[in-house]
């Protein structure tokens, strides 16, 4: 399948598995970029650009397909060295950057110096169009559904993603609840150029993460997750759990005088704890309402050749058959 996606970064297959702490290492990178997709090392769970440097060399080592680095710019008192980062990424010879947080204006030319293609992740039309208006190459427009941080316009992807096509010239991939091959169709339909997974590709063989996180990620259904820090602006989607409780709980206390510091305990160093010591109730780590579709735990290739499989089928019978009135029947299932 060829997109705009799949021509700005060299890649097979439309789909980009998103930059996520403490998920994005090399092994997982490397496993999507080779299955045809756009593997996504994540920079700041990288702590000094000197390792950011190590794993894109560690990446490089698994793959010689394009892959890309993500940088989170957060709201934050002491903020990453971001031109050491992004010197790091261009000497590491990676061809494409995936932004999010905050606009990345102020770090556009030395990105676009570097030869950099820059897909900036946004939860509006209007930081859509802010992105493009700045230089950005696309933009991943990332839904109500997302895991991680919706922004807080609560607007789900059925209404974003033609919003999106009808106002960008850029293009752009479908972010937020996408786990499959009618994921994949759907958000072709409304006029995206591809698709961007994050957690879904958690659960796969390759993602280098504590076994109870994908065995979580299986048992979740679509109703388990949640939002957090709304009272704070910084909106989170994730999965319930100990932790969480103990975080709304706080929250409905402290009501809108909450504050940072009195989740702290919640919230910070939660991801480490998750990701690699397998602690499921240790507090707020992002997960998307797609986990409701995950039931099984495949390697990379086998997910992302099952979803370009099944998408042709869906377009080619499921959809054609509409219109020509050959194949009239109910629900396209997940085969898994
Ligand atoms: C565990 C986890 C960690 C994430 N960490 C980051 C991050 O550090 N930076 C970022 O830009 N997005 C992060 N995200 C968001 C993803 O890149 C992606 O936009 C999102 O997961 C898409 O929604 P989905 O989970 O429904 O596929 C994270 C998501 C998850 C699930």
């Amino acid at each position: 399948m060829k997109t705009a996606i799949t021509e700005l970064f060299g890649i097979q297959h439309p789909i980009i598995q998103g930059g996520m702490h403490y998920v994005g290492f090399a092994e997982l990178a490397a496993a999507v970029s080779n299955a045809g997709g756009l593997g996504i090392i994540t920079g700041l769970t990288q702590k000094t650009p000197e390792l950011l440097a190590k794993e894109i060399a560690r990446c490089r080592d698994m793959t010689d397909k394009p892959f890309g680095v993500n940088l989170t710019f957060l709201p934050s008192f002491t903020a990453p060295p971001y031109p050491e980062y992004i010197a790091a990424i261009k000497e590491g010879g990676v061809k494409a950057v995936e932004t999010a947080g905050r606009s990345p204006e102020q770090y556009m030319p030395a990105l676009k110096a570097a030869g950099i293609k820059v897909i900036h992740k946004c939860t509006s039309v209007r930081h859509s169009l802010k992105a493009e208006k700045i230089g950005c190459d696309a933009v991943s427009v990332d839904g109500f559904e997302c895991g991680g941080h919706p922004g807080e316009d609560d607007i789900p992807n059925m209404i974003l993603l033609p919003r999106a096509a009808d106002e960008l010239k850029i293009p752009f991939v479908a972010s937020g609840g996408m786990a499959d091959a009618r994921s994949l169709v759907a958000a072709l339909s409304m006029g995206a150029a591809g698709m961007n997974m994050g957690t879904r590709f958690i659960a796969t063989r390759e993602a280098p993460v504590h076994d109870n996180v994908k065995q979580a990620l299986v048992t979740a259904t679509e109703l388990d997750t949640v939002l957090v820090m709304r009272a704070l602006r910084n909106t989170e989607r994730v999965l319930k759990n100990k932790g969480v409780d103990q975080l709304l709980e706080i929250e409905r206390e402290k009501g809108v005088s909450l504050e940072i510091q009195d989740i702290h305990e919640q919230v910070a160093g939660v991801y480490p704890k998750v990701m690699i010591d397998g602690e499921m109730d240790a507090g707020a780590w992002s997960c998307g309402m797609v986990v409701g579709l995950i039931n099984d735990i495949p390697t990379v290739k086998e997910l992302i050749d099952r979803i370009m499989t099944e998408a042709e089928q869906i377009i080619r019978q499921r959809l054609t058959g509409f219109l020509d009135g050959t194949d009239v029947k109910a629900p396209a299932r997940a085969v898994a």
